[in-house]
């Protein structure tokens, strides 16, 4: 039994984290709960690599799982690697370029995107995101550019696409690398379908970790229509190895195992009922929240003209003028009732050492980053919600909106006790404490 019903009239407005009333939901509901497949048929893959004694090195598991992305994503080249982080940074290693080159990324991001430019020695210039797309915003790029700069690594943010035309021609005219960061863009098209991502720039990367609605536990991919790309990625991956005697750089290993490659095949085999149960999720959060002023929903564009999306978040930005409290205290009070929705991607990653020393003036040139990152949450969905679930979620935050003066006066009292910190630690809320505590998960962010 995951939900409690409250069912005196009088509870409805009553709340977990103020009135001490139990959780609405007592099985917690996670962001990124894990989608995975059948797993007699993951035994029966893994017992045939365990037999073979082919457990890495490019073997016949990884193979067939590259053989059908690429079938998926009608892309040429499609090179698995142990993650997308490592992915980005062997791509980047590939094209070789001179120490202290400069690459301009956005700072609405996970922390990753810019962890793997700085990994391969490159200068990491901050820019800022487009308020509707959340995606890079290309006049922040063109502002960025300077002789020094090499490559643009945009970042297609909930799978939504970044606006290629517009950053390839930027790339043209400086002769730039353009790598596309398609961490949550696996199965999503842009453009009216014209081109299913994985075709776009000089490469894509992908993420198919835990939290992402298709995994292979961990582990990524390269994707590229590009030989030459191809080549050298593959290279890359295996320590740059071109043949048993001969080293042409400095490679890394970002081999994925066969086992990895085994449970990515059999979780494909439910890529396309958790893209509709990510889609009729969404529909309901759309039609629950549809209502409450301040709390908007990010909306996938029409798809009817061929576009695609996984639907893989839920993302709703919150206005505190409008709904009268705060994402921050949001997403406490949800929290507190089960429901862990997520910050993202707070604070930008300009924001976090040793990027905010090294490049102080980010600050001044991300104000929709700086505004969207203390506004968005994401909500539960996919195998962690069922529709009644949603509605209860969608009428907590009816309740909140209801009660939001009293949520507001009792946030502005614990934020009293919270800056500076009870040194008794007494007077702050037991359920506030728990949560500052407790990270939301053992990865925050991506
Ligand atoms: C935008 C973005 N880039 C990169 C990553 C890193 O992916 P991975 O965990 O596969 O290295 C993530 C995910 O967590 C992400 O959200």
């Amino acid at each position: 039994m995951s939900e409690n019903k409250r069912e005196r009239a009088s509870e409805a407005t009553a709340f977990a984290l103020t009135d001490g009333v139990s959780p609405q939901f007592t099985t917690k509901l996670h962001v990124g709960r894990p989608n995975v497949g059948n797993f007699q048929e993951f035994v029966a893959l893994a017992k045939s690599c365990w037999d073979s004694r082919y457990l890495t090195n490019n073997g016949p598991m990884v193979r067939r799982f590259e053989e059908r992305l690429q079938e998926i994503m009608r892309v040429k080249h499609v090179i698995c690697v142990t993650n997308c982080t490592v992915g980005i940074e062997i791509v980047l290693r590939s094209f070789k370029f001179k120490p202290g080159s400069e690459i301009i990324v956005p700072s609405f991001t996970f922390v990753a995107s810019a962890h793997a430019c700085a990994n391969v020695g490159l200068r990491v210039r901050f820019a800022d995101c487009n308020p509707r797309t959340h995606c890079i915003d290309v006049s922040s790029v063109r502002d960025l550019l300077t002789e020094n700069t090499v490559a643009i690594l945009a970042v297609n943010v909930w799978g939504n696409p970044c606006d290629d035309a517009a950053l390839r021609s930027i790339a043209a005219q400086r002769n730039l690398k353009i790598v596309y960061d398609s961490a949550h863009a696996f199965n999503c098209s842009g453009f009216g379908g014209n081109g299913i991502r994985g075709s776009f720039g000089d490469a894509e990367v992908f993420s198919f970790h835990a939290t992402k609605f298709f995994n292979s536990c961990e582990g990524g991919a390269v994707t590229t229509n590009n030989d030459a790309v191809a080549r050298a990625v593959r290279q890359y991956r295996n320590f740059a190895f071109v043949d048993y005697d001969h080293v042409v750089g400095f490679g890394t290993n970002a081999k994925m195992s066969e086992m990895h490659a085994a449970a990515g095949l059999v979780n494909l085999k439910c890529l396309d009922r958790v893209i509709e149960l990510n889609r009729r999720n969404y529909e309901e959060y759309k039609r629950g929240l549809g209502a409450l002023k301040g709390i908007d929903l990010l909306e996938y564009d029409d798809d009817d003209d061929g576009s695609k999306w996984n639907y893989q978040y839920i993302v709703v930005r919150v206005d505190k003028k409008q709904f009268g409290i705060s994402r921050d205290d949001l997403v406490v009070l949800l929290h507190a009732e089960g429901c862990l929705a997520r910050k993202y991607f707070y604070p930008g990653v300009h924001r976090f050492e040793p990027y905010r020393r090294m490049d102080p003036d980010a600050e001044k040139r991300v104000p929709n980053t700086i505004a969207i990152s203390s506004e968005v949450m994401t909500l539960p969905t996919g195998t962690a919600v069922d529709l009644h679930m949603i509605r209860n979620i969608c009428a907590l935050l009816a309740n909140v909106e209801r009660s939001r003066e009293r949520l507001a006066t009792f946030f502005s009292r614990a934020a009293d006790v919270r800056v500076p910190p009870n040194p008794q630690g007494g007077s702050l809320p037991k359920s506030i404490e728990k949560i500052t505590e407790s990270p939301i998960s053992e990865k925050s962010g991506g």
